[in-house]
């Protein structure tokens, strides 16, 4: 008891001595309310780990009369972005505003005024990431994006600190919590899409305007930043495949279920010699995978490194604490002055990029029930060098139309495509309702 007593007290005198660092943040949404909280919770471990103490100075936000429950003083706030920029006591400016424009501009104005900047912006960073390193070395400011993709799981200092010695193989992952509680939801509870993304909206994982999470944007925000990391080199949006899941029904669901497998949106980026599979799709995987244990709005990051072999990293993908952490971290390291923040975003092309996948697929027809449909649509696969795996048929719908699911063995997009242009003439072809691609992970 007495040695806690005099520890306190001489923790309590050097915290008075301590340097403070002054943060200006730009944006008082979710997320910064959670830096708020965590500066304010955490106080003295934070100091203990940095020997400062850190102090927000400044906040950007749209209306400063609006009551906020942040706990900082009236005063802090301006609907000035260049107060904050600008300041030269504010060391740190944490960029929360997301979405391209300003806040690439605001993050350019305070890089070139040698302030580091700590962001939680996918889309930014994904568009212009090397850019905006480039403009950080030249001013000998750091540019730190851990919190751009899955929230909490620390995986972009991971993977290019901790893990820098290896090449990588793989990186598959869970990265966005909107469509995977929305799955999970269909899978475990039998909900519709549409139901259960109303209770996503409830609950507060999916935006009034879920479009960039379920048409897999946001997805592919991530694998572009995260790949770009792992393989070292720039890989742009545009040259990312992506397919959201959207489509995707309570049939498919059961489909998978009684395979054995479950449908999750998996964002993908694969080294195949020279070339870079890459692309965001809903996707059948093996029940007894790790990856099929992630549910509802929890994230994961599936990667293998030729040294470190397999590794799952699992956590909150997006909410205020766990992206705080991941903001208070980077804050944390550009303190303690280490290396990361150096400019991972290589404008060199090693790889290909490119999306042609060898992969079994799933592909469910609505048929005219009567005989010798399966056979001719058998028959068309077969003429495009296509070998089926199963085939199920299970009730009617009514109307004489009937389910037709098929699993083929691994084959090229393409060729599934050239199939079903085919099978799409055929009269006794009412839909080709869903195309899923099987990854068993071999
Ligand atoms: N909207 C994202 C998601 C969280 O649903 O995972 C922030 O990246």
């Amino acid at each position: 008891m007495f040695f806690n007593d005099r520890q306190n007290s001489i923790d309590k005198i050097m915290e008075v001595y301590m340097e403070t660092v002054k943060l200006g943040i730009l944006g008082m949404g979710t997320v910064a309310s959670g830096l708020v909280k965590i500066i304010e919770l955490n106080n003295s471990k934070i100091s203990d780990s940095i020997g400062k103490k850190l102090c927000v100075e400044k906040v950007l936000v749209r209306n400063p009369n609006k009551k906020r429950n942040s706990g900082l003083p009236q005063n802090i706030y301006t609907t000035d972005a260049y107060e904050i920029i600008n300041d030269p006591d504010i060391q740190i400016i944490v960029e929360l505003i997301g979405g391209i424009d300003p806040a690439r501009e605001h993050i350019k104005a305070a890089l070139k005024n040698k302030k580091h900047i700590v962001t939680a912006n996918k889309a930014l960073i994904a568009a212009c990431g090397g850019e905006l390193e480039e403009l950080a070395a030249i001013n000998g400011a750091k540019l730190m994006y851990e919190a751009s993709v899955a929230g909490g799981i620390p995986i972009i200092n991971t993977i290019s600190e901790n893990l820098a010695a290896n090449e990588f193989d793989q990186i598959t992952g869970i990265v966005n919590g909107t469509t995977n509680y929305i799955l999970t939801q269909m899978t475990e509870n039998g909900l519709e899409y549409e139901q259960a993304l109303k209770e996503a909206q409830r609950l507060g994982f999916a935006e009034s305007d879920p479009s960039s999470d379920v048409e897999g944007d946001d997805a592919v925000y991530k694998i572009a930043i995260l790949a770009s990391i792992a393989f070292g080199q720039e890989i742009k949006i545009k040259d990312i495949p992506k397919e959201g899941i959207t489509k995707i029904s309570r049939e498919d669901i059961n489909y998978a279920r009684e395979l054995d497998y479950r449908i999750k949106l998996l964002a993908s980026a694969v080294k195949k010699g020279n070339e870079i599979e890459i692309g965001v799709h809903p996707t059948f995987i093996p029940a007894k995978h790790p990856l099929s244990t992630v549910k509802n709005e929890f994230n994961a990051v599936f990667l293998k490194g030729n040294a470190v072999g397999e590794l799952m990293f699992y956590g909150k993908g997006a909410g205020s604490l766990p992206t705080g952490s991941a903001i208070l971290g980077d804050i944390i390291s550009i303190l303690k002055g280490g290396k990361t923040g150096c400019h991972k975003f290589k404008k060199i092309e090693k790889y290909k990029i490119t999306y042609n996948a060898f992969k079994p697929y799933y592909i469910r027809f609505e048929v005219i029930d009567k005989p010798g449909v399966l056979g001719k649509i058998a028959d068309a696969f077969g003429a495009n060098g296509i070998s089926l795996a199963s085939v199920m048929q299970r009730q009617k719908n009514g109307d004489n139309i009937a389910p037709l699911v098929f699993i083929t063995h691994a084959a090229y997009r393409k060729n599934i495509d050239a199939a079903l242009k085919e099978i799409n003439k055929f009269e006794c072809v009412a839909k080709i309702a869903d195309i899923i691609m099987v990854e068993n992970f071999e």
